[in-house]
């Protein structure tokens, strides 16, 4: 089912630590449901990334996709399920991008976030199998953006500068004459 409407910063959900899913939570259908729910709202919304607080629901699950877009320059990524997740290495390297987030007035505003550039991540699959992965580039941001939303933290609690705030069509503008400069 797709979600109309997420929470909005200023909904305490959002603040709130998120539980851990035992092996019995996993075997649950409500957690198939919750994912199913999280995958589709990412797509129908058009998301690189959503985790269960937006929808309402306290519990460390985010998924992750990037699909090809016209406006987006982003780097592809297949769809990634993420349950009881544990960033366990960061790059000491950091790099500064723009963000914006579903639950920050509908993602029509984008600031400037420091992120480490690179991560190593664990987390469980459906079955309570444990995996791996080392991220870089976009999904590394990602990941760190929807890890935060577990955590009760916004991307706009990490804004580097106030004062680069951009709307919607300030936001394109900008990623348009990016690419432009970058082409000649
Ligand atoms: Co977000």
């Amino acid at each position: 089912m797709v979600i109309k409407k997420l929470p909005q910063i200023g909904d305490p959900i959002l603040r709130k630590r998120a539980k851990n899913l035992t092996f019995r939570d996993l075997r649950d259908p409500r957690t198939k449901r919750i994912i199913k729910d999280l995958i589709d709202t990412m797509r129908e919304r058009g998301l690189v990334g959503i985790a269960a607080p937006q929808l309402g629901e306290s519990v460390r699950i985010f998924v992750v996709e990037v699909r090809p877009t016209k406006v987006r320059k982003l780097e592809l990524e297949p769809l990634r399920i993420f349950i009881n997740p544990r960033i366990n290495w960061k790059s000491k390297q950091t790099v500064v991008d723009y963000e914006g987030c579903g639950s920050v007035l509908n993602g029509k505003i984008f600031g400037p976030v420091r992120r480490h550039k690179s991560i190593v991540i664990e987390y469980d699959d459906i079955e309570g199998g444990r995996h791996k992965l080392k991220a870089t580039g976009n999904l590394s941001i990602i990941v760190q953006h929807e890890y935060d939303h577990l955590n009760g933290i916004l991307f706009t609690d990490k804004l580097t500068d106030n004062k680069k705030i951009l709307d919607y069509d300030h936001y394109l503008k900008m990623r348009k004459d990016y690419h432009k400069s970058q082409r000649k």
